[in-house]
């Protein structure tokens, strides 16, 4: 049975990698400070003979007894609002967090992924983008933290490879939505839901007119997992290229719902990205990888967990 260590396997995405490893019959050691994540995420996983949670930040030394096979670097707080409240904190997670990382990696010879960002483009001059393009970051701004914080992480895991030899994967990830984002975190989707159910006004930033590609988080999951178990190191996007306007999202959300909320428009954020699509020909011809959960259907599932979370 091999051991996955994931860290940052409270959050959203991180959950739903615990539930899929476990699922197929390997041990998760689930490492997590709790800073955006939830102990109910994991909550039913504690059942589980296989799983077991470690409360504790990757900045601070970290010793796990045993063998370890992979270990998957989710931690880091994801959302703009969450990152930019301690950006020295994102900025040690992302360096100092990820050096520790890729020593427990080379002491236990095991494969680290690295869940780097679509961020890493910044306001792409490129469209869509692809794995080659080296991105247009503003490297002062208030998102900067985690935009040259998951650049520099990009940047030790090569040097990782490079100086040590240690297996690593390096994984660009897109806009990701599904059950388990924290109804408060202020991303499009789960601001949208959330703002319906409860009769609010959606706030658009601008005019609604700058597209994001939405992936949903078992797509998502089984991309990382393909990743992880490739003899490709990456960087590698992974994302749905299906494009859409935030307005067209916000009309979607609504229709779902059946809410009569209004759509209002509000200033664009600094930094806000004009456009957003990954571009995912290397996914598909090196791991045969490619989104099956259309908008629509990740969509209804989305709501119908939000309305079951918000009821209760
Ligand atoms: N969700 C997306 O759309 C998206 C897009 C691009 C990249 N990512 C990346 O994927 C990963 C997971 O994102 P998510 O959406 O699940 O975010 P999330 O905030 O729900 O999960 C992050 C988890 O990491 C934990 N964490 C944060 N800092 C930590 C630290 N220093 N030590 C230990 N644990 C820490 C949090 O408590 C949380 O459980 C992040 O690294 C994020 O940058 C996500």
């Amino acid at each position: 049975m091999r051991t996955n260590i994931v860290t940052g396997g409270a959050g959203f995405i991180g959950s739903h990698l615990c539930e899929s490893l476990l699922a197929r019959g390997e041990r998760v050691i689930c490492v997590d400070s709790l800073l955006t994540g939830s102990e109910a995420h994991v909550r039913a996983l504690r059942a589980h003979a296989g799983f077991s949670f470690m409360r504790q930040d990757i900045a601070e030394p970290l010793r796990i007894e045993g063998p370890v096979e992979r270990i998957y670097n989710l931690a880091c707080p994801a959302s703009p609002p969450r990152y930019q409240a301690d950006p020295f904190h994102t900025v040690r997670t992302n360096t100092v967090g990820v050096i520790a990382l890729l020593e427990l990696a080379r002491a236990h010879r095991a494969r680290l992924l690295q869940a780097s960002t679509s961020e890493v483009y910044g306001d792409p001059l490129e469209h869509p983008q692809r794995e080659t393009y080296r991105g247009n970051v503003n490297p002062i701004g208030p998102r900067a933290c985690y935009d040259e914080g998951k650049r520099v992480a990009e940047t030790l895991c090569f040097d990782g490879l490079r100086a040590h030899g240690t297996q690593v994967r390096v994984a660009r990830i897109f806009n990701t939505y599904g059950p388990q984002m924290a109804p408060d975190d202020g991303r499009v989707v789960s601001n949208f839901i959330v703002q319906a159910l409860a009769g609010e006004d959606l706030t658009v930033y601008g005019d609604g007119s700058q597209t994001r590609s939405f992936c949903y988080v078992s797509d998502m999951v089984r991309g990382l997992i393909a990743l992880m178990e490739s003899d490709a190191t990456g960087p590698m996007n992974l994302g749905n290229p299906d494009e859409r306007t935030v307005l067209e999202i916000a009309q979607r959300v609504l229709a779902l719902t059946g809410s009569r909320s209004r759509i209002v428009h509000v200033a664009l954020p600094q930094d806000d990205p004009v456009r957003r699509k990954p571009d995912i020909a290397l996914a598909k011809a090196t791991l045969g990888w490619e989104p099956q959960v259309t908008l629509e259907e990740g969509l209804k599932e989305t709501v119908a967990y939000f309305r079951k979370e918000i009821g209760k």
